[in-house]
């Protein structure tokens, strides 16, 4: 018995240890900040998550630089951002680092008064975060620091969400708040009344479909970039409607 229940251990352990989201290597860039102290100006954004408090965010986000961005495919990433002080003594925080989620794009000849016009530009590596994340690695007057940053796992409070948008035969579903990858690699939605239909990127993290699913409840199956898989069974009840978020208690 005790070693059977040992047994059940040690394959759980190994389950979760090769399913969880491993660290990437360390790499190079530089990192400015946008949006100001409350980082009012950094809500919406290129991922479609809206207001990144309700969504689960909080300021703890950045913009990513093209080269990184990846047409939207990074969005929901997590990365440990470390300012390199060692290349920076005057305006790095000794030791300082952050974790941030990829919620917004900045785009190449990017202007704005922080000065970081030109550093979203392709092939740099470039983090505009939002003023509060920026600030706890580096001092405000130096407006841009030297980082060097890991993608890491991402831990999100409560389960995945769905945000249902569109009409009759589309549906665009914003999904929001996933952990581990973060970033997603391919869906999948299947009303009660249909098979498994995979769904299409239309923009960040917004997923399409153009199945006829009204007056059934939905389930989803999302795999993330890592591989990893996740069904959520009738998340959302026949009862649902467009412009609802449905949120699950399952997470990655
Ligand atoms: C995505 O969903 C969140 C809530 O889950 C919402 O606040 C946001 O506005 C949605 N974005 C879009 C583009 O619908």
């Amino acid at each position: 018995m005790a070693k059977s229940l040992a047994g059940v251990a040690l394959l759980a352990a190994l389950f979760i240890t090769v399913d969880a989201f491993r660290p990437s290597g360390l790499t190079n860039g530089h990192a400015t900040f946008y949006g100001g102290s409350d980082a009012s100006g950094t809500m919406g954004g290129a991922c479609g998550y809206g207001d990144l408090y309700s969504a689960g965010y909080g300021t703890m986000t950045a913009a990513l630089s093209t080269a990184l961005f990846n047409n939207g495919a990074s969005c929901g990433e997590c990365y440990r951002i470390t300012c390199d002080y060692a290349a920076d003594s005057r305006w790095c925080k000794k030791g300082a680092s952050v974790v941030i989620t990829a919620t917004n794009f900045c785009p190449p000849n990017f202007a704005l008064p922080s000065n970081n016009g030109g550093w979203c530009n392709p092939p740099l590596k470039h983090f505009d975060m939002a003023q509060p994340a920026w600030e706890k690695i580096g001092i405000y007057r130096g407006g841009i620091v030297p980082v060097v940053f890991q993608r890491v796992s991402c831990y999100k409070r409560g389960g995945v969400r769905f945000r249902i948008n569109g009409r009759d035969y589309f549906e665009l579903v914003n999904i929001s708040n996933v952990g581990g990858a973060g970033s997603i690699k391919s869906v999948s939605i299947k009303g009660s009344k249909t098979g498994w239909l995979a769904m299409s990127r239309n923009w960040g993290a917004n997923w399409q479909s153009n199945a006829y699913l009204d007056g059934q409840s939905i389930s989803f199956s999302i795999t993330t970039t890592d591989g990893a898989t996740r069904v959520f069974l009738n998340v959302v009840p026949s009862s649902w409607s467009f412009g609802q978020t449905y949120s699950s208690r399952v997470q990655f």
